[in-house]
């Protein structure tokens, strides 16, 4: 086979069999296939698209590129989730140890955070000694001990995906439905789990900014796992406004703690109960909302969290005592006029909390793991003017506050309507 009969059957809008598929991904993941053929490729998939049994030939194939993980000796439906990202995104580290607390066992790889997303690996590595490497012997040993570990994914995972999305990365590639999909669900599938929950966020702080997108990434990605014998489902959530009133490793962290403490907002914790409800189910366990919210009131989620963090190696004792660190400044942004806030950007809250030192511009960037934003009115709540909106939290002493600041403060949006915003919007 060669590479650029490929291209251009792909180029033409031909379908490509499940042998050229395989032969793409092996040769691209030896090297045989170079870097300028694979975003060719990708390009004309962009114009063209793929077929559902290319989504599925490519997925399969890609999972093919490197190991997978053996979770069987573990007993019990062993289930796994996915955000595919968003602003304040702490749902993994209430969600994991709440699952786990009644008895499922939760077997987690995350991601870190690029541009105005975060991820889960760099808010658990604000914890002093948390560590996020594991072999898969302690993987599997953890989960079988403590119900749950969420650890890195190892390098020989999907290793086609690491060539192929750092390439897409730098070639306008991303944003292509069936890309994202063999993406997200090879890791997903590799990773040995018997069932996921997807949450496709859809918003200005999501990488699907309309719900026609999001369905369609969605019902991709069920097919792709049921297909495969993983039982898969996945809900659409918002991402228009930040999730939670946190964004930032620790600031995070810190209100993770209080929902697993049964404090922090209602709506939090209802949305990840709803959320645990739908992960419960996937292993044939049936709980009512009731009985998922007791385990964040009576303790029984947080000893997990704390299983999970004292088992990789965190400072449970340090993080109880002083769950978030003063940084050197910080800043009180100010509501200009009084009504109810119709809208608080998801994709400028990320960016500021990135500038401040939150997040990573490009991959290199080293974190601050105390910076971020503590959001005091969300959609729909009622505001003063000169009540306080949001307070951004840095140790950059040459960062313009105000200017840095003012994108945020034009996109919250503050009129006389009270509206109201669902977190999930759909289950597919
Ligand atoms: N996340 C992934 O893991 N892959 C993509 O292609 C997009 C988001």
């Amino acid at each position: 086979m060669r590479m650029v009969d490929i291209i251009q059957k792909k180029r033409e809008g031909q379908a490509l069999s499940t042998q050229e598929i395989s032969w793409m991904i092996d040769s691209y993941t030896s090297g045989a296939v170079p870097d300028y053929q694979m975003s060719a490729w990708a390009m004309a998939v962009y114009f063209r698209g793929m077929t559902t049994a290319e989504t599925a030939d490519l997925t399969m194939a890609m999972v093919a590129s490197g190991q997978t993980i053996d979770l069987t000796t573990i007993p019990g439906v062993k289930v796994d989730k996915h955000s595919t990202g968003g602003v304040g995104d702490k749902v993994t580290l209430i969600l994991a140890p709440l699952v786990a607390s009644f008895g499922v066992p939760v077997a987690k790889m995350s991601g870190r955070g690029l541009g105005h997303t975060g991820g889960t690996l760099d808010k658990l590595e604000s914890i002093h000694g948390f560590e996020i490497e594991q072999s898969e012997a302690e993987f599997i040993k953890q989960v079988t001990e403590a119900g749950l570990a969420v650890i890195g994914q190892s390098d020989d995972l999907v290793k086609a995906d690491k060539l192929l999305y750092a390439l897409r990365d730098v070639t306008a590639t991303v944003d292509i439905i069936p890309l994202i999909a063999s993406s997200i669900m090879s890791k997903k599938i590799a990773a040995g789990s018997d069932a996921i929950l997807l949450d496709v966020t859809v918003g200005s702080g999501a990488f699907m900014k309309n719900i026609d997108d999001a369905r369609l990434l969605a019902r991709t990605m069920v097919d792709l796992g049921n297909a495969v014998g993983r039982k898969t489902i996945a809900v659409i959530t918002d991402m228009s406004q930040p999730l939670g009133a946190t964004i930032g490793n620790r600031l995070e962290i810190a209100e993770s703690l209080a929902v697993l403490k049964g404090e922090g907002s209602s709506e939090l914790q209802y949305f990840i109960a709803e959320l645990a409800q739908l992960m419960l189910g996937l292993a044939d366990v049936d709980k009512s909302l009731d009985e998922i919210l007791t385990h964040l009131s009576n303790g029984a989620a947080l000893d997990k969290f704390k299983a999970m963090v004292t088992a990789q190696g965190g400072d449970m004792a340090e993080l109880l005592a002083s769950p978030v660190h003063k940084t050197q400044f910080s800043k009180v942004v100010r509501s200009q006029k009084s009504g109810f806030v119709t809208s608080f950007d998801a994709l400028s809250a990320g960016l500021l909390a990135m500038r401040a030192g939150a997040g990573r511009a490009v991959k290199s960037d080293l974190l601050d793991m105390d910076a971020g934003i503590k959001i005091f009115k969300k959609i729909g709540d009622a505001v003063q003017e000169d009540e306080p909106l949001f307070e951004i939290f840095y140790n950059k002493p040459d960062f313009d506050v105000d200017k840095e600041s003012q994108d945020l403060l034009d996109k919250i949006s503050i009129s006389d309507e009270k509206i109201k915003i669902k977190e999930i919007l759909e289950i597919i």
